[in-house]
C-alpha cells in the first residue's frame, strides 16, 4: 500500500485459525494466543522481551518432511544453528529427527539431550578444528560434509590419530543461482562454499587410496531463505550426476546431503507450508530419481521461524519530525535479522486497540539506527506498556543475539499442547559477568 507516497508494508493477514502460524486472536477482544496460551499471561509470568515458541507446530512442520520423502530412505537433519536451544533439540530427536551441526559446540548440544542421536548427525561447516573434528569422530557422526582437500587432508590424519575410519562427503558447489538475500546464497562459484562440482571426481578418486577415509556421500547447499522449489531441483541434478560419474569409477556413495535453504513467506501467515514442503520434495524427488541410498536434508528455518515470537514491551512512543517511533524494549541485539539482512518481520499488538492504524516505526532503544524493527509499518495504535509480537522469530532469532549494550537476554518458554514451560531463563548480570576477569 502507499502512505504519503511512500511505499508501505504491511501485515497482508492477521493471524488466523488458518494461519500457518501458531499465534492468533480466539476472540476479539482476548488478545494473541500461542495455541491455548496467552502472551499476555506469558508475559505477566516470564517479563519481557521473551521467545515464544510453539513445539506442537515445530513437530508438525518435522513430519510434514518425514512425510513427503517417506518413499525413499531418508533422515532430516534439522540445521541446529536455526534455534539451538536445548528443549528444541530434545524434541525433534525424540521425534527421529537427524541433526546437521557447524561446530563443536552444536554437537555437544546434541549429546547433552539426545546421545543416542550422535549416529544421526552430519558435521557442515567451511572451517573444522581438529579438536571439532576428534569430537565428532568419537561420537560416531553419519559423516563430514568436507569443504576443501585443506580439512579432507586433517580429517584422515585425525581418523589415522583416533583409529576411526572417517566417513566424508564432499559439500559441491553446483554453481546454482539461489534468489534470496547475498548474505546467504552460497551456491555459486564465486561463494566462499563448498568444492567446485568439476573438481570432485578427481578428489573423490584421491581419497580411495587412504584407508582412513571412506567416501560416503556427497552433499550440495545452497542457500537459505528460497521460496521456489526450482534451484533446489537443478542442485540435486547436477549432484546426481556426478553420483553417476563415481559409481562407474566404482565409488558407489551411499547419502546424497541436499541441505537447507527452503523459505517460508515473511510477509504472510496464510502461507501453506504442506504443499511448499510437497512442492520441494517433488522437485527433488525427481532429479533424484536413479539413486537408491540415504537421502539426508538440512532444513533449519522452515521447522522453526514461523513456530516463534518475540513479545516486546513499548516502552515509549514519541514522534520526531514526520516520524512516529514506537520503542519496544527488545532490541537489536535480541533480533538482528531486520538490521543485518533488511528482513521484514511482521508485528502484531498482543491486544489490539480500536482505532486507525497509524504508520510508525518500531525500533528498540540502542543508540543505532539499524535497531530496528519496521519501518514505516501501519500499526494500531500502541501506548507505553502494550505488547508486541515480532513474529516468524523463531529461526535465527534467539540463535543470533547477543549482550550488545550488556543487555541481558530473553528468556525462552517453549508451548506444548496448551502447556507453556519455561526453557531457558532470563540471563542475569552474574551470568553476563561470570568471565570477565578485573584487574587490580
Ligand atoms: N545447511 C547448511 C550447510 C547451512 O549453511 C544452513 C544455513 C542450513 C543447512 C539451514 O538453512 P535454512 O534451512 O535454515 O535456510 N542467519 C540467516 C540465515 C543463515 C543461514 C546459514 N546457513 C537469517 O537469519 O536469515
Amino acid at each position: 500500500m502507499f502512505f504519503q507516497g511512500k511505499l508501505i508494508v504491511t501485515s497482508h493477514s492477521s493471524p488466523s485459525s488458518s494461519s500457518s502460524r501458531p499465534f492468533h486472536y480466539p476472540q476479539p477482544g482476548r488478545g494473541l494466543y500461542c495455541g491455548k496460551v496467552s502472551l499476555d499471561g506469558l508475559a505477566r509470568r516470564f517479563g519481557t522481551p521473551l521467545y515464544v515458541y510453539s513445539g506442537d507446530q515445530i513437530a508438525e512442520r518435522l513430519s510434514l518432511f518425514q512425510r513427503a520423502f517417506e518413499g525413499r530412505e531418508h533422515l532430516v537433519c534439522y540445521a541446529v544453528k536455526a534455534n539451538s536451544a536445548l528443549a528444541i533439540l530434545k524434541l525433534l530427536a525424540d521425534r527421529g529427527a537427524g541433526f546437521d551441526i557447524v561446530s563443536g559446540g552444536e554437537l555437544e548440544r546434541v549429546l547433552a539431550v539426545a546421545p543416542e542421536a550422535a549416529g544421526r548427525v552430519v558435521f557442515s561447516g567451511a572451517g573444522k578444528t581438529a579438536a571439532e573434528i576428534d569430537l565428532a569422530l568419537n561420537a560416531n557422526i553419519i559423516e563430514f560434509n568436507v569443504e576443501s582437500e585443506v580439512e579432507l587432508a586433517l580429517l584422515a590424519a585425525r581418523a589415522r590419530k583416533l583409529k576411526r575410519k572417517a566417513r566424508f562427503a564432499l559439500r559441491v558447489n553446483p554453481d546454482v543461482f539461489a534468489d534470496t538475500h547475498p548474505y546467504i546464497s552460497t551456491g555459486l562459484r564465486e561463494h566462499k562454499f563448498g568444492i567446485d562440482i568439476r573438481k570432485a571426481l578427481g578428489i573423490y578418486k584421491g581419497a580411495g587410496g587412504n584407508r582412513w577415509l571412506e567416501a560416503h556421500g556427497v552433499s550440495v547447499h545452497i542457500g537459505s531463505q528460497i521460496r521456489s522449489a526450482q534451484p533446489f531441483g537443478a542442485a540435486v541434478k547436477r549432484v546426481e550426476k556426478l553420483v553417476g560419474q563415481l559409481k562407474r569409477e566404482g565409488i558407489e556413495l551411499k547419502s546424497v546431503d541436499a541441505g537447507g535453504g527452503l523459505g517460508i513467506d515473511y510477509h504472510s501467515g496464510a502461507f501453506d507450508a504442506a504443499a511448499k514442503v510437497a512442492e520441494y520434495a517433488a522437485a527433488i524427488e525427481k532429479s533424484l530419481a536413479g539413486f537408491e541410498g540415504r537421502l539426508l536434508i538440512e532444513p533449519g528455518r522452515f521447522l522453526v521461524a514461523q513456530a516463534g515470537a518475540l513479545v516486546a514491551k513499548v516502552l515509549a512512543v514519541k514522534r520526531n519530525g514526520k516520524k512516529t517511533f514506537v520503542i519496544t524494549d527488545a532490541a537489536m541485539n535480541d533480533l538482528i535479522r531486520p538490521a543485518l539482512y533488511q528482513a521484514h518481520h511482521d508485528i502484531e499488538p498482543v491486544k489490539p486497540r480500536p482505532g486507525k492504524a497509524r504508520v510508525v516505526d518500531v525500533v528498540g532503544p540502542i543508540c543505532e539506527s539499524g535497531d530496528f524493527f519496521a519501518h514505516d509499518r501501519a500499526m494500531k495504535p500502541l501506548e507505553p506498556g502494550d505488547l508486541v509480537a515480532i513474529l516468524d522469530a523463531g529461526a535465527y532469532g534467539m540463535a543470533q543475539s547477543s549482550n550488545y549494550n550488556t543487555r541481558l537476554r530473553p528468556a525462552e518458554v517453549l508451548v506444548e499442547g496448551g502447556k507453556a514451560r519455561l526453557i531457558r531463563r532470563r540471563e542475569t548480570m552474574a551470568d553476563l559477568l561470570a568471565p570477565e576477569i578485573t584487574l587490580p
